[in-house]
């Protein structure tokens, strides 16, 4: 198959939103488009969306690294400097899994599920990692940076993973366009970020309704230590519930496996 680069109008053309991605930054090529969004100071728009057609050194959660494909996976970052308060952060990283979880079934009507805190899966296979990183002056979080990276139209995936990984064009069987897939995705988050502050429990509900681990066994791993119970629910800020034998445990990190 023949890969192309991002275009721009493609995706404008699709964008429906009133801030996200509203001031689009585009590069060839970076390291990483959190470092980028997160160490340039001078961007501090509001919903500032950062780009790379091709991330080297991308990050992903718990210091692993992010392989992706120029010109066949999307790699972006959104910049958040208002209405940031300690107690939303992690509601807003559950967010955006829902609003590509939402994405992937309005275009493509995948079996998209989620899996704690923030992977979107088809099926078992991830399709999506978020890594929501954030700068903060004592108390206060002046900047938050979502980092989604999202695999398109990979054909194949070489090496090992900790979640079997997949892409769109696998499961959905052709090649699909990065530019709507971005653009559904921003005018998702954008709709899903405003009933974060309007009705919480919509964003909470909308997660659990796709997270097929609740209720189940599992194990969590965070570091060194793994802990077992059953997945209970998950609290009013979106923490993971953990039922072990001394009652029920808040887990605020960690990899999740049924058991
Ligand atoms: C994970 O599942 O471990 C999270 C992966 C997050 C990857 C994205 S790609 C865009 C952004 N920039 C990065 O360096 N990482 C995130």
């Amino acid at each position: 198959m023949r890969t192309r680069n991002f275009v721009i109008e493609e995706m404008d053309i699709k964008l429906k939103t009133n801030f996200i991605g509203t001031n689009f930054i585009f590069y060839d090529e970076v390291d990483s488009t959190n470092e980028q969004l997160l160490k340039d100071t001078s961007i501090s728009n509001h919903g500032t969306v950062l780009f790379a057609d091709n991330q080297v050194k991308g990050r992903g959660r718990l210091d692993r690294e992010w392989i992706s494909d120029k010109h066949n996976s999307l790699t972006f970052s959104i910049l958040l400097t208002e209405n940031l308060s300690a107690n939303n952060i992690n509601l807003i990283n559950l967010a955006a899994s829902v609003a590509v979880a939402q994405s992937l079934e309005n275009l493509y009507q995948l079996d998209v599920r989620l899996k704690w805190p923030n992977d979107v899966l088809i099926k078992t296979r991830k399709v999506c990692g978020i890594l929501v990183e954030s700068v903060s002056k004592g108390d206060t979080v002046e900047r938050l940076v979502i980092g989604i990276g999202v695999n398109v139209n990979q054909p194949i995936f070489e090496g090992k993973f900790n979640v079997p990984p997949t892409s769109i064009r696998k499961e959905a069987g052709k090649v699909s366009s990065r530019e709507r897939l971005i653009a559904e995705i921003l005018n998702e988050f954008e709709r899903i970020l405003k009933k974060i502050r309007k009705d919480p429990d919509s964003v909470l509900n909308s997660w659990r309704s796709r997270c097929k681990m609740i209720g189940e066994r599992i194990k969590v791993v965070d570091g060194e230590t793994a802990t077992y119970g059953i997945f209970e629910d998950i609290d009013d800020k979106g923490f993971l519930l953990l039922n072990d034998r001394d009652g029920v445990k808040k887990i605020f990190n960690g990899d999740v496996t049924l058991r």
